[in-house]
């Protein structure tokens, strides 16, 4: 698996699996007289959307529904791997992808990158006594999600070889708890949840970059982008997103 998924990184893959779409996106008016708005998201990062048995939960499962409520529809969610979601988006499988992607010149030429809901970066998590910056991760093997942001990140310092790709983010929390690699890259709050889960078997390292979160419309879906952008704002003026961002990070984490 880590020497096939490397593959899939390649951005000439993406662009072109992105750019080959011949579906038609709904409209928000379209939207609106429907009732409800898709999203597509891969429930499996915490505390952004994942699941309680069930149920899906997160900030951004919260202030998707913030935002849905605004445009007066109803939320819709579908899960999926992470890095199927915007190449969905372009099938028109879902109007929006809420999943904490970074805004990339790349993905920005296949979609349409909202105002960015937040502003985070990536953390370096890895046993006591492992790598805990950038200069550490040289030659030391770094797991991390497959079609992220972090991926490009960690080949800058490590190499192509010693980066690990898994297809969740639990398969690679799980490789670093379990010695298979000597660390972990990935978003901030998914590694301080790592942290305050596994206590003392992992320790937190510095932040590697910076990077802005935002939600994603099909490329030229202007209506939609415009009432995501608008109700963003609504949401962020009256309180509604402090009071989510504070229940799930004990701080308001929009971009200043
Ligand atoms: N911020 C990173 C990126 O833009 C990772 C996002 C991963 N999201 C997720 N729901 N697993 O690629």
């Amino acid at each position: 698996m880590t020497r096939i998924l490397p593959l899939l990184t390649g951005a000439a893959v993406l662009s072109a699996a992105l750019l080959s779409t011949g579906a038609q996106a709904r409209t928000l008016k379209e939207i609106k007289a429907s009732g409800t708005i898709k999203i597509g998201t891969n429930a499996e990062f915490k505390p952004f959307t994942y699941f309680e048995g069930k149920t899906m939960k997160g900030f951004e499962y919260d202030l998707g529904n913030a935002i849905a409520k605004q445009m007066g529809v109803k939320a819709e969610w579908i899960n999926q791997p992470f890095d199927g979601l915007l190449i969905g988006l372009n099938q028109n499988r879902f109007d929006l992808v809420i999943s904490s992607h970074g805004i990339t010149p790349e993905r920005a030429k296949a979609v349409d990158f909202s105002l960015p809901h937040y502003c985070s970066g990536g953390l370096i998590v890895s046993r006591p006594g492992g790598p805990k910056t950038a200069a550490d991760l040289k030659g030391k093997t770094v797991a991390t999600q497959v079609g992220t942001t972090y991926v490009d990140q960690i080949k800058k310092v490590t190499g192509e070889k010693n980066l690990r790709v898994y297809p969740n983010n639990a398969n690679a929390l799980q490789a670093l708890m379990s010695g298979r690699v000597d660390a972990m890259v990935n978003e901030k709050f998914y590694g301080l949840e790592a942290l305050k889960l596994n206590g003392k078997k992992l320790q937190q390292g510095e932040m590697m970059f910076q990077e802005k979160l935002a939600m994603a419309v099909a490329k030229g879906n202007s209506t939609l982008l415009s009432a995501v952008n608008q109700n963003l704002k609504t949401v962020q003026a009256n309180g509604t997103y402090a009071k989510i961002s504070k229940s799930y990070f004990g701080q308001d984490v929009r971009c200043k």
